[in-house]
């Protein structure tokens, strides 16, 4: 049977060989606190290029040490980092996969220690340190920091970008009138708490021209808080803004319940794109290539970001081919016994 699932997409100038993304997982693997490429990070990620995934995100990388969920977080906050960035990139790509980057700062969540930010001094609960409300000055600096990260990510060979705006970082944080409660132009009305991503996405494309992701979190599950109604604006201004695909999670930016079953945030990725005429990936308990397939042809997203279960199953590219009935490449290395 012909597929969506193993068909290609091209965004921009960049052309996945199907539409299967590892989505960014944290492996908490640097070592010393230096944020550098482990021996891990070569053997997780290349494995799933292996596996013939289209597309290998890699985990939330920092873009300043003070960002960080933690102090083994990686990191593209000073050159050196590139380095081992660039030779992971070029190992992945050996085996067929794009390679992307989700740049990150946590905001609000960071655990290092020192002092952490956010739009407002609210702590994200009891448990976490309560942060510094940014000054103006320190919003610009943290706007320049994206930009060089996506600068690093250039020089290190990434083919991708992606934001990370969701899960109640930094980015988030200034979205959600939850975490921001400024009075100045980065607080308030929708337009002023989306002018912290805008400036971001803004200034990354002044030294970026490849594709350019966001991953949001397109509901707060809170009566105060985001849906996705706001979302469907806010995607329709990152369009605007050259945006050319949202990645659609949803909450983590205050406790909240949210209800989860398969394919849970789905629909907030099928209304993003309908609605604000943009693609979208869909995300969350997507486990099967029926299940994944379903999801593209209905037009309900453009890429299927998978986690825990490419965890679980580094070949399972290999498995969705069987559970729609088709053939894919075998690595040459494995074809007598694919
Ligand atoms: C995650 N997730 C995540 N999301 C993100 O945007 N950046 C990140 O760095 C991480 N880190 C991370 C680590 C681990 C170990 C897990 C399990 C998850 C969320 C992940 O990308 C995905 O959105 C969710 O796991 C839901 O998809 P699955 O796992 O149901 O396919």
């Amino acid at each position: 049977m012909s597929t969506q699932l193993f068909s290609p997409y091209t965004i921009k100038n960049i052309t996945i060989k199907n539409r299967i993304v590892m989505s960014p997982m944290c492996m908490y693997s640097s070592h010393n606190e230096d944020g550098h490429v482990q021996n891990w990070h070569f053997t997780h990620y290349v494995s799933r290029a292996v596996g013939q995934v289209g597309m290998i995100m890699l985990e939330a990388t920092a873009v300043h040490p003070q960002g960080r969920i933690s102090s083994r977080d990686l990191g593209i906050w000073d050159d050196r980092h590139i380095e081992g960035l660039q030779a992971l990139v070029s190992q992945i790509k050996e085996h067929g996969a794009t390679t992307a980057i989700q740049l990150a700062h946590a905001g609000r969540k960071a655990t290092v220690d020192g002092e952490i930010f956010a739009p407002s001094a609210i702590a994200f609960d009891e448990n976490m340190k309560r942060p510094k409300e940014m000054s103006i000055d320190e919003i610009k600096e943290t706007i320049v920091a994206f930009k060089e990260g996506a600068s690093r990510a250039k020089k290190a060979g990434f083919d991708i970008i992606e934001l990370h705006g969701a899960h109640g970082y930094l980015i988030n944080e200034f979205l959600s009138p939850v975490s921001n409660k400024r009075t100045d132009e980065y607080g308030g009305s929708a337009e002023n708490r989306y002018r912290f991503l805008h400036e971001i996405i803004t200034e990354v494309k002044q030294v970026w021209d490849g594709p350019l992701l966001v991953r949001v979190s397109a509901s707060d599950y809170l009566p105060e808080g985001l849906d996705v109604e706001d979302h469907v604006t806010f995607a329709r201004w990152m369009k605007q803004d050259g945006v050319d695909l949202i990645d659609v999670s949803s909450g983590a930016v205050a406790p909240a319940k949210i209800p989860v079953y398969p394919g849970y945030q789905v629909k907030f990725a099928e209304t993003i794109k309908q609605q604000a005429d943009i693609a979208t990936g869909a995300v969350g308990l997507i486990t099967s290539g029926l299940q994944a397939e379903e999801i593209l042809r209905n037009e309900r997203a453009d890429l299927i970001f998978i986690g825990r279960e490419l965890l679980r199953d580094p070949y399972w590219a290999r498995a969705a081919a069987k559970d729609l009935r088709t053939d894919i490449q075998a690595p040459v290395q494995y074809e007598r016994g694919w």
